[in-house]
This record gives structure tokens, sequence and C-alpha cells, in this order.
């Protein structure tokens, strides 16, 4: 990436300030982001500075539904993709001729909501006559790490906690990600969602559970399974987690008691926050990676924050962790991710399609 080797460059010399004179040629890509429920559109410069994030989310419109409606993504962000990108290239200051490359998200997610971004991209990009970059969300998620820090680069391990993925990825280039764990089931921001549904929270469940949860008395009079926990593999389950809290709301209905909400939100999310957390620097000691990220929906918790912070320290790794805006959908991170295969000159094909499916490959596959 440009920032590394203008830092390599400065390294050699005897002082960090950048030399006078040093040519830097600044280059600007747009993002677009509308893989889910959140419409999006950024300006970045040299892949991590932040010079927009516009972002429409669809949370009102799926609200009574209680989750995302693939239908009514798609038709949301057909009529805010035009809007998202206009506003984030006037609040970048930037012109549609400044911009250097389009990048944007193929996959994974739901499929009419990602062709609408996908479709939008080409067009840009098409009429700009600038390369088109498609680029996989979850990559996305873990390059959030970038954003606004010059100095973080690969190794690392990242953990990836979103509403579709649960995964434990190790970084070891801007295109090098190996899956050495992940979920057998339900994502853990799946779970946060369903188990603050099963409480009558609102959606989505994870902040108001984190929210909840902070008003709970702390003795942790309820005690929620913890999932494949000591198993000697760093996959997760979260399923059985989800079930457990179900079974325990039926039964204090059934005795006609009303479930404690705060004190049940929040040993909900202390069974999250322990095998995430144990599972993580396990994993980091396991591989002897120093640093450890984390990204995705999930990693905005401030319990799973404070956690991680701690964890970390006792055992002797340096822990990274995105803005909390940036931990949720956005297009920064897409135009992060995109800059490294700009880089490398590494574009996408004007034929390249939709893939909800898309995965990170499983170390050895
Ligand atoms: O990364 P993201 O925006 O979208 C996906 O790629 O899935 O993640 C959304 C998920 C939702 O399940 C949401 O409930 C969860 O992230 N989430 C949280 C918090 N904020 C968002 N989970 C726990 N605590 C939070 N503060
Ligand atoms: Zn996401």
């Amino acid at each position: 990436m440009e920032d590394i080797l203008v830092e390599k460059a400065v390294k050699t010399g005897k002082t960090r300030a950048l030399p006078v004179g040093l040519p830097i040629k600044s280059n600007y890509i747009l993002g677009i982001e509308t893989s889910c429920d959140e419409t999006a559109a950024a300006v970045v410069e040299n892949g991590r500075t932040v010079l927009s994030n516009v972002i429409h989310s669809q949370i009102d419109l799926h609200r009574a539904y209680g989750g995302v409606v693939p239908e009514i993504a798609s038709r949301a962000h057909l009529e805010k993709i035009s809007f998202c990108v206009d506003k984030a290239l006037e609040e970048s200051g930037k012109a549609l001729a400044d911009i250097n490359a389009v990048a944007v998200t193929y996959g994974p997610g739901l499929v009419g909501a990602l062709l609408t971004g996908l479709s939008y991209a080409k067009g840009l990009a098409l009429a700009l006559g600038v390369p088109l970059i498609g680029v996989n969300h979850i990559e996305g998620h873990i390059c959030a790490n970038y954003i606004d820090n010059s100095r973080f680069k690969p190794p690392f391990l990242c953990l990836v906690a979103s509403g579709g993925h649960t995964a434990l990825v190790i970084v070891r280039g801007g295109d090098s990600y190996e899956v050495v764990g992940q979920t057998t089931d339900d994502a853990a921001g799946e779970a946060f969602d369903k188990a603050a549904r099963a409480l009558g929270l609102s959606y989505p469940g994870g902040p108001a559970i984190d929210e909840a949860a902070r008003t709970a008395s702390g003795n942790r009079a309820i005690n929620f399974p913890r999932p494949r926990m000591s198993e000697d593999n760093f996959d997760f389950s979260f399923s059985g987690l989800k079930s457990a809290v179900l079974n325990y709301i039926n039964k204090e209905r059934e005795r006609e008691a009303r479930p404690d909400v705060p004190e049940t939100a929040a040993a909900f999310q202390e069974a999250v926050v322990d095998v995430l957390t144990e599972k993580t620097v396990r994993a980091a000691l396991h591989y002897k990676i120093k640093k450890v990220a984390l990204s995705g929906g999930v990693s905005a918790n401030s319990a799973l924050r404070a956690r991680m912070r701690r964890a970390c320290k006792e055992n002797g790794l340096t822990l990274y962790l995105p803005d909390t805006r940036y931990c949720t959908d956005n297009a920064v991170m897409i135009a992060t991710r995109s800059y490294f295969d700009y880089c490398a000159g590494k574009y996408s094909d004007f034929s390249l399609n939709a893939a909800p499916g898309l995965r990170l490959a499983r170390a050895g596959e």
C-alpha cells in the first residue's frame, strides 16, 4: 500500500518527518456497500483516510418484521443509492472526475441487495472510465482496522463477529485471509438478534442487549452455557445458547413470572463474550500471533471490547479495535479493502456477478 511504502521510505531516514518535496500522489476510491440493510457510500483517500462516510440505514423499514426483508431491502437500496453516492462526493469535497476507482461489495449478502450496488458501481465505473473493484464484504469488515490508522499492518488475527458471520481469520497480507475457526450454526450477531427478540427488545438486538445489560445488577443469578468453549479447536456454536435463553424465558412464563430483561440480557451477553474472548486469545497464542483485531457489528459491543482489552493485556497481546462506527456495515471499509487490489492493479471484470454465498477459505482448503 502506498502509505506503507511512504512509511518505509521515511523509516530509512534519520527523521520521521516526510522529506520535503516527496511526490505523493493521492488517490480517491469511491466505496459502495449494499449487501444487507444499509445503503452506504464513502470516499477514501489512499486507502485509509476517510473523506466521507454516508450510511442510510433501513432499520425502520424492517423493524416491524423483526428482521431484514430481502425484497424491501433491494427496493430501498435502489431508491437511496444515488442520493448516498452524491452525498458522499459532496461531503468529501471531491468531484466525480477525481475518483480513481469504484469499489463495491459483490458478496456475501442478499442477492437483490448486492445486485443493486453492483449494477450502480459498474455503470459509474464505466461512465468514468476507472477500474471497478469487487470486494468480499467479510474482508471489508476485517479491513475496518486499517481505517485512520496508518501504522497498522498484517500479520494479525481477526475475530469477525457480525450478523451473518463469526470466524477467526489470520491475515498475512492485504490479499491473504485464512479462516482457522468459524461458527458451525448461528452467527454471534444472529444470536444477539434472536435473544433480543425473545426478550421483547427492539431490532437490531445487539445494541438493545448491550444497552439493557448495562442496567443489570451484577449478581449474576442466571447462568447460560458456553457452547464449545472448552473444545480444543477454534470453532463456535451459538444456536444452543439461543435455545437456552428461549427455554429460560418460557420456564419463567410457566411459573407466571416475567423474565428480568436486564439480568437475562447480561447473562446472555456474558456467555457470548466469554466464548468469543476465550477462543480468540487461545487462537492468537496457538498461532503465535501478537496482534489481535476485532471486526463486524458485534465488535461494537461494549462488554466484548472491555473483556478483550483485559484478556489481551493479560496475555501479552496487542488489541486493535475499529471505531464503533466502522464495526457495523459501511462503505469506508469496502474502499479500504479495495485499495490493496488497486495498488496491485487487480481490477474486476465488468461481468462480475453478485456472490451471495461468498466466503473466506478455511486453512488448508
Ligand atoms: O456487521 P453488521 O453490521 O452486518 C453484517 O454483516 O451482518 O452486523 C450486524 C449485527 C447485528 O446482528 C447486530 O445485532 C449486531 O451486529 N450488533 C451488535 C452491536 N451492534 C450491532 N451486537 C452486540 N452488541 C452491539 N453493540
Ligand atoms: Zn457486515
